[in-house]
């Protein structure tokens, strides 16, 4: 006799391009686990009823996508440190007396250049292009790497600072217009959604030093503009395809308590794009 399978849902609007049941059927099959992943779509003024309603309905966790992140992060009842730093939520777990919000976005990131790229964060000079939502969520697990210095640049200089001055109480963050941005960095990831439109942000060509390593949280079938300026200028490129797959990965771990082998999973997503 087997127990019917724990539900789970990613939510979003839209929705239904979304990868995460495709990466989470293949995390289940892989660990054994008896779940069932599916998409959610959530009217626009209708995210939290959503919620409730996947509850009601014996839902164990979600994920949460565009545009209901900060959303997420008002309706979890206990918040993890990553979560309350990145001021967003992007994977909930139910239990019965408790909502609790995490955030795996920027863990992700950090364990896709770290573990899947081999490159250590350690004493290094990070440069993060952008201070949004997206930079936002990654500056705790950044720095809980222990760079030497991480300088927060942005187009709208004020976002950046005011960024920068939440972390204050770490060492060595600072904020920077992208024509100010002084010197070479190691690592210099871009967290802007100009790739989206197939922008590039003015970043000076000097911030790639020659042996940087350069990193955009968007992904697509080519590489992006940002991957192509830092390419020619040197740098090792890498595009956030892994991060997706990283950051579900965390999210299954703390709904399942078991950790997939992403390696299988990200090469076949990277076949299909
Ligand atoms: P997200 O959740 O993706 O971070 P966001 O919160 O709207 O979205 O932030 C978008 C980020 O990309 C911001 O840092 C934005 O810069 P501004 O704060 O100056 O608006 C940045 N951005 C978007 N398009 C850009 C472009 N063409 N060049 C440089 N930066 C850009």
């Amino acid at each position: 006799m087997s127990a019917a399978p724990d539900r789970y849902v990613v939510i979003g609007n839209p929705i239904a391009h979304s990868k995460s049941p495709d990466i989470h059927a293949r995390f289940a099959a892989q660990t054994g686990q008896h779940i069932v992943y599916e998409r959610l779509l959530a009217p626009l003024d209708g995210f939290g009823q959503a919620v409730h309603n996947f509850i009601g309905a014996g839902g164990k966790g979600a994920n949460v996508t565009v545009p209901f992140k900060l959303e997420a992060h008002a309706l979890a009842t206990e918040l993890t440190p990553r979560a309350q730093a990145a001021g967003a939520v992007n994977t909930l777990k139910f239990e019965v007396d408790r909502i609790t919000g995490d955030n795996t976005d920027g863990i992700g990131m950090v364990t896709d250049i770290i573990r899947n790229a081999g490159v250590a964060m350690r004493d290094k000079r990070v440069l993060l292009l952008g201070a949004g939502g997206a930079a936002r969520g990654v500056i705790l697990p950044v720095l809980d790497q222990q760079p030497a210095e991480l300088v927060i640049a942005n187009r709208t200089v004020s976002r950046a600072t005011e960024l920068a001055s939440q972390f204050s109480q770490h060492a060595r963050v600072s904020a920077s217009s992208f024509e100010g941005i002084d010197g070479a960095f190691d690592i210099i990831i871009n967290a802007t959604s100009a790739s989206l439109a197939d922008d590039l942000p003015p970043v000076p060509a000097s911030v790639f030093g020659g042996t940087a390593f350069a990193y955009d949280m968007m992904y697509a079938k080519e590489p992006t503009v940002f991957m192509r300026f830092a390419a020619s200028h040197g740098a090792a490129v890498r595009d956030g395809l892994g991060m997706l797959v990283e950051q579900a990965a965390e999210a299954f771990f703390l709904w399942r308590g078991v950790r997939p082998d992403t390696v299988p999973v990200y090469a076949e997503l990277r076949a299909r794009l």
